[in-house]
This record gives C-alpha cells, structure tokens and sequence, in this order.
C-alpha cells in the first residue's frame, strides 16, 4: 500500500540518510524503480510532475498503475507516490485521485501567496493522510516545463513556511534541475546549515538530484537533506541504453522490435541507476 513520507523522512532525518525520490514517466519507469527498492529494500518516492501525469492519462491513471504494481510484484517496501512542483490547482487534484503525498511549489508567488495557497493545500492534504512539500527560492534550469531563476532561499522564509506545518521543505540552495553546466559553483552549505538550524527536525528536500558530485551529496545530508530527487539522470541513462541496443541492430534481429525487448535495455538501465543512487544516498537496508 501507499504511505505518506512524513514517516519514512523523519526516520531519514534521524538516522542521517536520504530518501530518494526518483519520477516517473510510464509502466517500465514505475517497474524498474518499484523493483530495485524491494531489491535494496529502501523507501522510495515515486514523483510524477504534472506533465508526466499528463502523459500518463491522468493521476487516476497513474494511481491505479502503481496500487497495483504494488500488489501484483508484492512490494513490501514502503512507497510514497508524490505530486512533484505541483501547482495550486494539481494538488488538490492529487489529493482526490489518491496520491500519498503532495508537493506545492509555491516558490513562484509572493510569499504571502505562498503561505496562504500552503495553509490550504496543507489543510485538505493533512485531512486525507497526506505528506506535503513545499518550496521556499527556486531550483535553477527547467524540469518537465518548470523553470526556475535559482534564487537562494531566504532563511526567514523557510522558517515561516516550516512553521506552518509542511512535512518536507525544499530550499533553493543553488541546486539546479537537468545537467549542471561546467561553471556551476556548487551547493550553497553556509544557506543550507542555516536552514537546518532554524527549521530542524524538519526534513529538507533536494532538488535536481541529477550529476550532483557524491561528496556534496553526503555533506547535504549531513547538514539535514533526507529527501533527494533525481529524474534527468534515470532519463539519459535510458536513453543511452536503447540508442546502443538500435545501434546495434538489435531491433532488427529476430522478434527485437517488440516493444518490450525494445525498451528492456533501458529499463534495466534505470534500474542500475536507482541502485546506485540508494547506495549513495545511504537508504539500503533501511525499510
Ligand atoms: O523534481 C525533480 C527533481 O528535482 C529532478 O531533478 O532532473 O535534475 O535530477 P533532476
Ligand atoms: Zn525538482
């Protein structure tokens, strides 16, 4: 069954680990990252943003997907299935379709807006059962058509959304979605250990997982990151798997058009991907 995150966070923050939350876009997506955290038996968040919910016919649709993947492949672990940079009007939708948790990317308003568009969603979400995000700055770079300038949270705000009652709060700390181009200048520490101090034990939440240096990664968690989302780095994975099995001439041996030896590869390809991000994120053997 689905779980909201607020537990799986809270136990993250605590024993110094990260969550990851990995998106998905279709069947073989949900399959592959479903699969590799029974396998690790690590928590997991499945993100769909709005655009994949869209793709995906609808959040009902994709609620209905993972419920019964989970029982047909006889997951044990525990899932959350969360709505990524949600906008106001998605949320709500999500709560009703049967998401266990719900992000409000708010990080676009004033952040009076912010607060008072938070308060509801926290309000109707807490109601059903679900964990909420919400985001204070911006992430850099653009992800499924959500841009974001990578203005560096202001501490004070974080400090004001925290207290309304969020369970996870995703900061802008420099972070950026998609691959981080060569002049990057690295994650904001000085931003995030303030952060941590003001809004602890909330679990904080980073964005734009994708190509982040390990060391980096363990120097967030440590200063109180528990939720870690990656996305571009599952898609260039897959993407690079099935280009070389059609460079290969694969699809055209013998029945190798068939779709699901076709997109074989690059399943197994996300598969090796989230793995390696669980073991980096410390969350193996901690469901
Ligand atoms: O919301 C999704 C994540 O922030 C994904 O970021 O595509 O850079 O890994 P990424
Ligand atoms: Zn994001």
């Amino acid at each position: 069954m689905l779980v909201s995150a607020k537990e799986m966070l809270l136990k993250a923050k605590k024993e110094k680990y990260a969550v990851g939350q990995f998106n998905i876009n279709n069947l073989e997506w949900t399959k592959a990252v479903l699969l590799t955290a029974q396998e690790c038996n690590s928590p997991v968040i499945l993100g769909v943003s709005e655009g994949a919910g869209k793709y995906m016919c609808g959040y009902k649709t994709v609620v209905g997907m993972v419920k019964g993947m989970i029982e047909e492949l006889g997951i044990t672990v525990p899932v959350a299935l969360h709505l990524d940079h949600g906008s106001f009007e998605h949320a709500l939708k999500v709560i009703e379709a049967g998401f266990s948790s719900v992000m409000f990317d708010g990080s676009h308003y004033s952040i009076e807006e912010n607060i008072e568009k938070t308060k509801e969603v926290i309000r109707l979400a807490h109601e059903k059962g679900l964990s909420v995000e919400a985001e204070v700055g911006s992430i850099g770079g653009e992800e499924d058509g959500v841009v974001g300038g990578g203005e560096v949270a202001d501490v004070a705000e974080c400090k004001m959304i925290a207290d309304l009652g969020v369970d996870m709060l995703a900061a802008g700390i420099g972070n950026i979605h998609g691959k981080y181009p060569e002049n990057w200048t690295g994650l904001r520490f000085d931003v995030l250990e303030k952060i941590s101090e003001e809004t602890s034990p909330m679990p904080l939440v980073l964005h734009g997982g994708t190509g982040i240096p390990a060391d980096m990664i363990q120097k967030a968690i440590s200063l109180g990151v528990s939720k870690i989302n990656v996305n571009t780095e599952c898609q260039l994975s897959f993407a690079e798997a099935t280009r070389k099995y059609v460079e290969a001439g694969k699809d055209l041996e013998g029945k190798g058009f068939d779709p699901r030896k076709l997109l074989a590869p690059g399943t197994e390809a996300i598969k090796a991907t989230v793995k390696e991000k669980m073991e980096l994120f410390g969350s193996v053997n901690k469901a």
